[in-house]
């Protein structure tokens, strides 16, 4: 039986298919391993979003090229956004055997059977990944739904797609050419996933969405929005908690995903926004269709709607144009947002996109720099400040797994290990307990606080 390696980097996306794709292939006779001694096939499923997380899966494949002295027969893919952006120039590194793009992955198990007995080079992926493909998307949809996406790392958890692609080109990014044109998944599909998830007692769903939000899917005289998918999915047993993302700052229809928050104990109170920058003329130059104030007011109303909701945002420093006062702005709107957390990313240009094409990378990289570190030292201060509410109080988790350090504080006994959780509103938890947890709910109280995690004791 040949054994099967799948890395994934990147996002949530890259993970839903990296579940799918190790769910083909396990089906199709492999075996999979985290182990590359032991691999016969070892797949990449690369991010194409900065420029550093391809030079990461660069390294990894000159590593691999090395390891492939020794070990000839072994079978080397890409797969993912890099595979898409890059094609034939990736076949052509002396590493790699196969190349395959996001919306070819239903061929994956043959791609990968063709390259272990013939070893020949196979490239595929989409010519022009901006057109609709209609038989391409029946077998998307087919792949999709045949196969189980639960997450393999953390138990009781899995991810659903609701949507494909996006259609908003925010001027920096690359995923609209990697990823293709949005479609939306019919609800139906989407509900019977779900079904299927709880029957084999997957806890946590999230729905995936580049602009989740958008969802809209029109049957007959009837429009369905993420809206229904969350108030349909919580009515499905067995599912605890539903969470959604990333929404986009500006979508018809948001308040009546806010209201659904607010009524369904499933629908987690945790929002994913990001915003980008607090500068006007920075966000008209990303192509993100808001101001900053109309960015505030959304969190306004998500707040007057769902009162203990928990917000989180992404921001690029260092855009093309972005002066110290852009930037100050965008300090102003993270201080008004009192975000949970912040994921801060420094511009990285990206061939093809329209940032790319029309505007000079022209802020110097130790400015970009000094930024990022300034606008997470603000954020770690938001952070720390509102995780000591929390202090005393008693939290719902669902337990993924051992922490980073799972002997820490254990005494040696393993009933008694160090375990990380997250509770509905995506804080992360850290407490001793039993192994047995893992994949579980259990309440914890909240003993000590820092700007990342609260830690705690198991309630009794
Ligand atoms: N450079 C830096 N950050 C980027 N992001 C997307 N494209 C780029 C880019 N070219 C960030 C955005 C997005 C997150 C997933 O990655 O903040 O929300
Ligand atoms: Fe990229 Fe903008 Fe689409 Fe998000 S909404 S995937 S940032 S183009």
């Amino acid at each position: 039986m040949r054994k099967v390696l799948v890395q994934t980097y990147g996002c949530q996306m890259n993970k839903l298919d990296s579940a799918l794709i190790s769910a083909a292939l396990e089906q199709a006779g492999f075996r999979l391993t985290d182990n590359t001694d032991e691999a016969d096939v070892v797949l990449l499923n690369t991010c194409s979003v900065r420029q550093h997380a391809e030079d990461r899966v660069l390294s990894h494949l000159g590593h691999l090229k090395h390891l492939k002295k020794n070990r000839p027969d072994i079978v080397v893919g890409v797969i993912g956004c890099m595979a898409q952006r890059l094609g034939d120039k990736l076949l052509q590194h002396q590493a790699v055997n196969l190349v395959c793009g996001p919306a070819q992955i239903p061929h994956i198990v043959d791609l990968v059977n063709e390259a272990v007995e013939k070893t020949q080079k196979n490239l595929d992926i989409a010519d022009n990944i901006r057109q609709r493909d209609l038989e391409n998307d029946t077998a998307l949809e087919q792949f999709e739904s045949a196969h189980s996406s639960d997450d393999r790392q953390i138990p009781s958890q899995a991810f659903v797609r609701v949507m494909r692609g996006c259609d908003k080109f925010c001027t920096y990014c690359v995923v609209p050419y990697v990823r293709g044109p949005e479609h939306c998944r019919p609800p139906e599909a989407i509900i019977e996933q779900i079904k299927k998830l709880a029957d084999q007692r997957i806890k946590q769903v999230t729905l995936l969405g580049q602009t989740v939000n958008s969802y809209k899917y029109k049957a007959g005289d009837r429009t369905y929005y993420l809206s229904d998918l969350l108030h349909t999915a919580s009515g499905i047993g067995g599912i605890e908690w539903i969470k959604f993302v990333t929404s986009y700052p500006i979508e018809d229809h948001f308040d009546e995903i806010l209201r659904v928050m607010a009524y369904s104990p499933k629908v987690c109170k945790y929002l994913h926004i990001p915003a980008q920058s607090g500068s006007d003329k920075i966000l008209r130059a990303m192509n993100r269709s808001y101001t900053a104030v109309q960015y505030l007011d959304l969190l306004d109303r998500a707040r007057a709607i769902v009162p203990d909701i928990a917000i989180a945002g992404d921001f690029i420093v260092g855009f093309p144009g972005e002066t110290e006062e852009d930037f100050q702005l965008t300090i102003v709107l993270l201080k008004k947002a009192q975000y949970k957390n912040a994921f801060i990313f420094k511009y990285s240009p990206r061939p093809g996109t329209t940032a790319d094409k029309r505007l000079e990378d022209n802020v110097p990289s130790d400015v970009k720099q000094k930024r990022n570190i300034e606008l997470l030292a603000v954020q770690n201060q938001i952070s720390s400040q509102m995780n000591q509410s929390f202090l005393g109080r008693k939290v719902q988790v669902l337990v993924e797994g051992l922490s980073k350090k799972p002997h820490l504080d254990s005494a040696g006994s393993d009933d008694n290990l160090q375990l990380v959780g997250r509770t509905a509103t995506d804080h992360i938890v850290v407490f001793n307990g039993p192994q047995s947890l893992v994949g579980r709910f259990a309440n914890v109280i909240i003993t000590k606080t820092s700007s990342l995690t609260l830690f705690g004791r198991l309630a009794t």
